[in-house]
């Protein structure tokens, strides 16, 4: 006797049942940059189809989203001013601001993120004060919870802070209970890896280091244990949700993190990983959509319950329009 596992591959039907990884376009978070201006919708050109928005524009992005089924967007903001400490980030009409209070009025029900951190803010894009040539956790931790307070008091759902520091959502989960935000919600960078996937968001959001690199606050791509570590400390202190990031490269870290936690666990599927795809298919190298949803479903196998990419709408398009599904007909 053979066993004979190609029994349960052998028609698109019988694959549907016993298909053991289903993504949703539920899971997508949907990361938006927002600039000043009007009318704007500036392409990204090492991101092919990703968009810099100004406020007016990321209304009508936006309500397209949520009319796909999209969920969440996450917003990144481009300055129109930079300084060593990054203040316009807590501006209350700082560009993060007002785009979330003009999406609330027409979208209500979109689940707002914010990045939280100073890089796309300060002048050296480090994501925090500088003291002596390098960046300095504590001086910073209360610059993050003056930005997430601004951003909870705009409107925001969940701030996602993303600047690694140690103790940051401790520090912001007090701030917003103190000024009565009980209800936001933090959804926390737990753990991130100093990643040269960053490369294209780094000319998206204009956050590019003017010296050194990110090597004393992010994590070595090397480590497995510190991210047990960073996510057990993350739930400690509060978050509600919490992400690895990159993705395509950390399967196995989501998978970990995942079998740890008993919050949310969200994947970042980063510029980088976007890049490469758009970019090989442009050559004409591979199949961009058949790439994408693959990528999308590894990292639901791999345990992610909410994916952050660039793709969202990509992909909600396939998944709306029923991809490798078996059509049934009543005849
Ligand atoms: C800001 C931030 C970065 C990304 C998300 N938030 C850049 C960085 O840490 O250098 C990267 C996202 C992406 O590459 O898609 N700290």
């Amino acid at each position: 006797m053979i066993i004979r596992p190609r029994r349960l591959r052998r028609t698109p039907a019988i694959r549907q049942m016993v298909r053991e990884t289903a993504l949703s376009v539920k899971d997508f978070i949907s990361p938006i940059f927002v600039k000043h201006g009007k009318g704007q919708k500036n392409p990204i050109p090492s991101m092919p189809g990703q968009y810099q928005f100004s406020v007016d524009t990321v209304v009508k992005e936006t309500e397209a989203l949520w009319s796909m089924g999209i969920p969440s967007v996450i917003l990144f903001g481009l300055p129109d001013e930079k300084d060593p400490m990054g203040s316009r980030s807590w501006a209350p009409d700082g560009i993060v601001q007002r785009a979330i209070s003009a999406i609330k009025d027409r979208v209500p029900e979109m689940v707002i993120i914010t990045d939280v951190c100073l890089c796309e803010y300060t002048d050296h894009g480090h994501c925090g004060v500088i003291k002596d040539n390098d960046v300095d956790n504590d001086a910073t931790l209360e610059l993050l919870a003056r930005q997430a307070v601004s951003h909870a008091k705009a409107g925001a759902d969940f701030v996602a802070p993303s600047d690694m520091m140690d103790g940051r959502v401790s520090i912001i989960r007090n701030a917003l209970d103190d000024e009565d935000y009980k209800n936001t919600g933090i959804l926390s960078y737990s753990v991130k890896y100093a990643s040269a996937f960053y490369g294209p968001f780094r000319d998206a959001a204009d956050s590019a280091p003017s010296f050194g690199d990110r090597k004393s606050y992010q994590m070595d791509p090397a480590n497995a244990l510190e991210a047990l570590k960073e996510a057990e400390l993350d739930i400690e202190e509060g978050a509600d949700i919490i992400m690895v990031k990159p993705a395509l490269a950390y399967l196995d870290i989501i998978r970990q993190v995942r079998d740890l936690s008993l919050v949310p666990v969200a994947a970042y599927n980063v510029s980088g990983e976007y890049a490469m795809v758009k970019a090989a298919e442009m050559k004409g190298w591979i199949d961009g959509e058949k790439v994408m949803m693959e990528m999308l479903t590894a990292m639901k196998r791999a345990g992610a319950d909410l994916i952050l990419t660039y793709f969202a709408k990509e992909a909600a398009y396939v998944l709306n329009h029923s991809y490798d599904d078996v059509k049934v007909s009543s005849k």
